[in-house]
């Protein structure tokens, strides 16, 4: 989530999807967004590859169909990602973050972005109440070339409010190319997209470590209980 424009929330959602795949983990794309980047993503992936089930959750359910049903998650899936518009224009936040485990916040290395970036946090914090509803949030820097000295005041400010930097992004035309394939940089299948993998590897060992099904077993094993 982050309500600037072209961050990289479709980026986000779409490779770690397909990574989530690649490591044997289901996963399924919720498209929030009416203009449909993630829908459309699916759309050019080729069938012959293993899928991810995409739900248009931006639109209503069709005549007969329940909302509850419309959004039902399949009994394997692991992960349902959320890929989110920008602005704030049919986006609840309130909703999108009560419905969420774990807030994944891309950033782009500009002071524009950076300061935008920064009042979305305090939204999420405040309108959201994603400290109170116990939700774990990160940020993704993107398109990373150097070390700005924006991105280093983002990093001080996310410092004071406990908020980890869990991956960099490089800028590169791979996930131009991926995306228009419908794939993750990570089934690229190329010598020049092998340094990419690294953040996606990064993403999903930090979620894994805040992931509430498996979070939950460390106060049982501290008082010496069996976790189940
Ligand atoms: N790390 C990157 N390197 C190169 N191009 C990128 C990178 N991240 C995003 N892009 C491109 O920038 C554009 C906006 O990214 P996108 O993920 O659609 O942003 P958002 O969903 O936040 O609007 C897209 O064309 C995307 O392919
Ligand atoms: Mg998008």
């Amino acid at each position: 989530m982050n309500t600037k424009g072209g961050c990289g929330k479709t980026t986000v959602a779409t490779n770690l999807a397909s990574y989530c795949l690649a490591q044997g983990h289901a996963a399924e794309l919720f498209d929030y967004d009416v203009q449909g980047s993630s829908t459309q993503w699916l759309k050019a992936r080729d069938p012959q590859l293993p899928g991810i089930r995409g739900v248009e959750a931006h639109k209503p359910p069709p005549a007969g169909m329940t909302r509850s049903w419309q959004l039902r998650v399949d009994a394997h899936t692991r992960y349902v990602i959320q890929d989110t518009p920008a602005g704030h224009v049919g986006f609840d936040l309130a909703d999108r973050v009560s419905e969420s485990d774990i807030i994944l916040v891309p950033v782009l290395p500009s002071a524009i972005d950076i300061r935008s970036t920064a009042n979305f946090i305090r939204d999420l914090l405040l309108v959201g109440k994603a400290r109170a509803g116990n939700k774990h949030i990160a940020i993704i820097a993107n398109r990373t070339r150097v070390r700005t000295r924006s991105l280093e005041m983002l990093e001080r400010f996310l410092r004071n409010l406990d908020i980890p930097v869990i991956a960099h992004i490089r800028d590169t035309q791979n996930y131009v190319r991926a995306a228009e394939k419908g794939i993750g940089v990570c089934e690229l299948m190329e010598r020049a997209a092998l340094k990419d993998v690294t953040p996606w590897q990064n993403i999903l060992e930090w979620i894994q470590q805040h992931d509430p099904a498996t979070a939950q077993h460390v106060p049982l094993t501290a008082c010496g209980a069996t976790p189940v």
